[in-house]
Parts: structure tokens; C-alpha cells; sequence
């Protein structure tokens, strides 16, 4: 396959001006240097896209899409990167160069997705005939799989020996290094082991259907890990997958909605009762980038849980990370199972149409938003209504989707028995106020109605150089730096300790190094085992700031996970008692305080 040439890619945006190309898709407004329109990605009525005519950029002050020409083809268009500029080069009038000689970026990956298809194949294989294929054989037969679903699904057996996968492909050098990064030999005290043993296993596809990863399902209810899962590895990322969903492309005829459940089994056996229209996430909760997936894939995503409370936690969880993406035209429900039951179970005891029923009857994401919230307050009393506002305040307010933002509002005064006026003034003013401690943590983005051009320029060079501001408020951008520097590198640090986002969001800076530390916080909180490049990938496009962050990175020493978080908690205190310590004193006299400090610590050092 030829490949574009880098140096068309590199030149095409000198060859094309951004305000022409998109100006064919919407209706530009010439303000001051630049030019507005309404966002088409998150559909606003204000005029919150800016393109930049100088800069050649695109950037939307709202939902914070930006980017140059290709990519905004690509994502109007919805066109991969290749088609994009295809697109663009026929729309201008250029001859693409095409470049024959070069590779695709990293050989491995090839050779990674080759070698997953030959493992699958080995456990396939083994399924038909391993001594001990029985006990796999009766387990899938047992809990109702058929035949023709296992062959759909690819299943396979592990067998119970510590090196049959390894046996298999001894004679093959680069094979057997390969098989370790991909985490399927393990090396342990006694050598090298096969990972999964004694598993039923179900391969992991991509959108394009390349096996990529395995799960595999003990037989035995009481072994120490039911599933396993192939590590995280170049063509693996956890966060970015969802099992089921190649098959649920190829074997639907719309994707009109999407099912998405919890387990290996539960789609299995939905398609086994004909549902085909679904997919799971592979033992952790939703993502960005699987709503994103999604998003592109149905206009209707159901989100399907256990009515128990891990269940509605869970779902909660998955509420949260929607409201920032939802978009024009998409409808996300949540259904929820009876106490005890999941799909695989369910759709085994009644009919298909009662299921199908359940899905229709799904309730929207304003239902469950409303209802989950009242039940966390006594919403028969004022108090409790008033918590109530609040607290859906701060949730709504995350919606970027304004026309949905406006719909969830007015429902929120039928829900109150308010005025929208009321309501109205109510989130506004919890859009600037202080986002208390007893609100979930949420990430919130303040948005001005008409704000300054971005920067697209580096990210800061106080680190470097002298900063002219006040001593105090530099300590705190260092402790800051040093904080995004850990929290990089130990992301855990947001994952395991539940308040760590509330308190940074709760310091209410109003610079770079604070809005990058709350987002990164907030992801990192979102997602467990999220890795280093995940975190950094939303800061891409800002190259400056990007490097920046990848600096911040190397800087810190390798240290134990609790020396980390405790050196993380430690900074975050600091700027904690500096800034309380501001506010108050600042009322008093704030030059005061400034030589008082000074002369404080003259003493110290
Ligand atoms: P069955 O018990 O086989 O019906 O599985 P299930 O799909 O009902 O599993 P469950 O609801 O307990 O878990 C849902 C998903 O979480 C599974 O499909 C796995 O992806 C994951 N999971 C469950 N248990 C484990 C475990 O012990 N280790 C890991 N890594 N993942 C697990
Ligand atoms: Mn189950």
C-alpha cells in the first residue's frame, strides 16, 4: 500500500488557507483578527469557534476541540487521517506525492497482531483436541454455549500445563521474545511459564478484527483470579477496547443502539439469545475513549448494570464521564437489571422479547441523573431541595451540549417546582462559586462568553526563569509542577485516595499549571492503571505545553509508590495552608503580609 509522502502532509498547510476549507462548512464570522462560528462539535448557538487565520488553527472556547485542517476534516467528515487529506487535496486541487518507500511506524505491531492470531489459533486448536479438553468442552456446554457462538467467538482452551503455548512456539526466537511482551510467558523463579493455564479463552478483536489480547475464565468458581486478562501492551490498551464490538458490527444489520454490559459471558450469551447489538468493557469502568468509540458508532448508547448497589455505582461512574461528551444526537440510557442478575443470566430465564422490552424501556440519562440525586438528599424538605439544585447544578453545568444543557435545566424546574428563571440563576451562580466538598468530584470548565484568542505558545517559563510575580505565588506554581511531576508518574496517587481530586479542585487557582493538574488528577481518578501516555495524550495538540509536561515527567527520581504519594499530599497541604493563609491575611493588608512573610523567612534560612 503506498503511504502519503511527510513532506505533502508537512507542506499541505501552506498550500491551503483553514478559513477557505471550512468556511465551505460553515458560516464564518469575521471577529477582530479571527473568524467565528458555532461550534459544529459540541452544536452551541454562540459563536464559540475561533479559527485562526495567522495561526491556521481551529479551537473551540467551549468544548475545547482544535486543531489545524486535516484533522478538522477528519473529525466533520468523519474520515481517517489518510482520507482527510485525500479529501482536502481533492477539494484544493493538489496532486498527493505518494512515498513507496516508507514503513509503517513500528514494525512491532505487525508482528504483535500476527503472533496474537497464531495464539489464538493454538488455543482453538487446543479446544478440539487437548487431552484435556473435556472439562472446557462441558464448562462452554454447561453455561449454554453453542457451537456455532463458540466458533463466532473464537473461543479457545488453555491448557492446564505450565508450558504448552510456550512448547508451541520454542523454535520461533522472535516469537518467543514477542510472546513476553505481550505478557503471555511470564519469567518467574523456576523460568519461563505460560500466563494463562487451565482457562476457558476468549480472544480480544479490534475494530478491524486483528486479535489483540486475551481474557480467560477459570472453570473452577473459586479460583484466585476468575478472569485474567493479557496485560496492557503496544497493540493492548484496556481503556481503549470494548469486547464484542467487531462482532457486534459484523453480525447486526443497524447499530441503532448499543448495549454495554460488564462481562465476557454476558455478550456471549446475549448473542446466543440473538442480541448482537452489544459490547463489554473488560473489567473497568467506562472511559472517555469508549464513549468516544461509541459515539461514533450508534446514536444510542444503553449503558446496562446490576440494580444492585456496586451496580448503580458503577453506573453513576459512567454518568459522569458522559455529560462532558454527549453531543448532538446522541441518546444514552441506562438500564437496570434486577437485584442479582446480570444479561447472561437474565436472558436465559426469560423471553427474548421480555429483554427486548427491558432495552426499549431503558431510562434516559435525565431520569437517572434526577432520581439518583434526589435519593442522596431528604427531598421533601427546603434543605434537601436546595442540596438537590446544587448538586445537579454542578453536574449540568459539565454539559457542553448546550441545547441538552437547556433541556436538563427545564427539567430540573418541573423536578423542583421552580421557575426555569430560578433554576437558571441558581446554576450560574454555582458555575463561579466554590465547588464544595460534598459534591462529587466532577471536572468543571469555566467558560467565558467572549474570551481572548488562545495561546497556543509554549505552556510557561516561570520554571525556568526568574518568575516576576510575588515570591508566594511562585512557591506555589513550583509545588504545583512538582505535584503534575509525580502525579504522572504515579497516577495512583488520585486512583486510590478519593479526596485528592476535591481538594486540588478546591485551591481554585487560575493558572496553567492548576487547570493542567485538575485535569490530570481527574483522569487519572477516572481511570485505574491509567498509563503515562493516556494522561498526556489530551495535551497533544498543545505543543508547547506538551513538551513542557513530558519535562515535568522526567523529573522526578524513582521513588516507592508511598514515598510519591506522600510527597504528593505533602505539596498539596503546603498549598493548601499557603493559600488559606493568603485569604485571610489578605483582607487585613496584603503588603503587610507580604514583608511579614519576607522577614519570617529571612529568619528561617
Ligand atoms: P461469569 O461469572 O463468568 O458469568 O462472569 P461475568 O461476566 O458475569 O463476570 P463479573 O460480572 O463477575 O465480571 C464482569 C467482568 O469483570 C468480567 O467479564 C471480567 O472482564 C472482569 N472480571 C471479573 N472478575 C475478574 C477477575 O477476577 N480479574 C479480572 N482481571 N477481571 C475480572
Ligand atoms: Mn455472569
Amino acid at each position: 500500500m503506498p503511504y502519503i509522502s511527510q513532506s505533502f502532509i508537512d507542506d499541505l498547510p501552506n498550500q491551503i488557507d483553514i478559513v477557505d476549507l471550512i468556511s465551505k462548512r460553515l458560516s464564518l464570522k469575521k471577529t477582530g483578527s479571527d473568524y467565528r462560528a458555532p461550534c459544529p462539535f459540541h452544536g452551541g448557538k454562540n459563536r464559540n469557534f475561533a479559527v485562526s487565520s495567522h495561526k491556521q488553527f481551529y479551537h473551540c472556547f467551549k468544548c475545547g476541540e482544535s486543531g489545524g485542517a486535516i484533522s478538522f476534516v477528519q473529525k466533520i467528515d468523519n474520515l481517517s487521517f489518510v482520507e482527510a487529506i485525500e479529501a482536502i487535496a481533492n477539494e484544493f486541487g493538489l496532486k498527493i506525492e505518494y512515498d513507496s518507500n516508507t514503513k509503517p511506524v513500528d514494525p512491532r505491531l505487525e508482528r504483535y497482531r500476527d503472533l496474537s492470531q497464531k495464539v489464538s489459533a493454538f488455543y482453538i486448536q487446543q479446544l478440539r483436541s487437548s487431552p484435556a479438553k473435556e472439562k472446557a468442552v462441558s464448562y462452554a456446554k454447561n453455561r449454554g454455549i453453542s457451537g456455532e457462538i463458540a466458533k463466532r467467538f473464537e473461543l479457545g482452551f488453555a491448557p492446564p500445563s505450565n508450558n504448552d503455548l510456550l512448547l508451541a512456539f520454542e523454535k520461533d526466537e522472535q516469537a518467543s521474545t514477542d510472546l513476553k511482551s505481550l505478557g503471555l510467558i511470564k519469567t518467574g523463579e523456576y523460568g519461563d511459564y505460560d500466563f494463562f493455564r487451565d482457562r476457558l479463552m476468549f480472544p480480544i478483536h479490534n475494530t478491524k478484527g486483528n486479535v489483540i489480547a486475551f481474557g480467560g475464565r477459570a472453570f473452577d468458581n473459586k479460583a484466585k483470579a476468575k478472569y485474567l486478562n493479557s496485560s496492557e501492551s503496544p497493540i493492548f490498551s484496556k481503556s481503549r477496547e470494548l469486547y464484542g464490538l467487531y462482532h457486534a458490527r459484523k453480525f447486526s444489520r443497524t447499530m441503532d443502539y448499543v448495549l454495554v454490559v460488564e462481562g465476557y459471558m454476558d455478550v456471549v450469551a446475549l448473542h446466543q439469545a440473538g442480541f448482537t447489538k452489544v459490547v463489554a468493557t473488560l473489567g473497568t469502568a467506562t472511559t472517555p475513549e469508549h464513549l468516544q468509540i461509541l459515539a461514533r458508532t450508534t446514536n444510542t448508547i444503553v449503558f446496562c448494570f446490576d440494580g444492585d448497589n456496586a451496580g448503580r455505582a458503577a453506573a453513576w461512574k459512567a454518568l459522569k464521564v458522559t455529560l462532558p461528551i454527549i453531543k448532538a444526537g446522541l441518546i444514552v440510557k441506562f438500564l437496570f437489571l434486577p437485584d442479582g442478575e446480570d444479561p447472561d443470566t437474565l436472558v436465559k430465564k426469560e423471553s427474548t422479547k421480555a429483554f427486548e422490552t427491558r432495552i426499549e424501556k431503558a431510562q434516559t440519562l435525565s431520569k437517572f441523573l434526577f432520581n439518583h440525586v434526589k435519593s442522596e438528599v431528604d427531598f421533601d424538605t427546603i434543605e434537601g431541595k436546595t442540596l438537590f439544585l446544587e448538586k445537579v447544578s454542578v453536574l449540568i453545568n459539565q454539559v457542553n451540549y448546550e441545547i441538552y444543557q437547556q433541556q436538563l435545566i427545564d427539567g430540573v424546574a418541573q423536578v423542583v417546582g421552580q421557575s426555569v428563571e430560578q433554576v437558571q440563576t441558581v446554576f450560574k451562580q454555582q458555575a463561579e462559586q466554590v465547588i464544595s466538598t460534598s459534591i462529587d468530584p466532577i471536572p468543571t470548565l469555566v467558560v467565558d462568553d467572549e474570551p481572548p484568542i488562545p495561546d497556543f505558545s509554549d505552556f510557561s517559563d516561570d520554571y525556568q526563569s526568574p518568575s516576576p510575580t510575588p515570591k508566594e505565588n511562585s512557591t506555589v506554581k513550583v509545588l504545583m509542577s512538582r505535584m503534575i511531576s509525580l502525579l504522572l508518574n504515579y497516577p495512583s496517587i488520585a486512583h486510590d485516595n478519593d479526596t485528592v481530586e476535591v481538594r486540588v479542585r478546591a485551591l481554585k487557582e487560575n493558572d496553567k499549571e492548576f487547570t493542567t493538574l485538575l485535569d490530570l488528577v481527574h483522569s487519572a481518578e477516572m481511570v485505574e492503571d491509567v498509563s503515562q501516555e493516556e494522561l498526556l495524550k489530551p495535551f497533544k495538540v498543545k505543543t508547547g505545553f506538551y513538551n513542557r509536561l513530558q519535562e515535568l515527567c522526567a523529573l522526578v527520581p524513582f521513588l516507592s509508590e508511598n514515598a510519591a504519594k506522600n510527597e504528593f499530599l505533602d505539596a498539596l497541604l503546603k498549598v493548601e495552608r499557603r493559600q488559606k493563609k493568603t485569604q485571610s491575611l489578605l483582607i487585613k493588608d496584603e503588603q503587610e503580609y507580604v514583608k511579614s512573610l519576607q522577614a519570617r523567612r529571612g529568619k528561617k534560612s
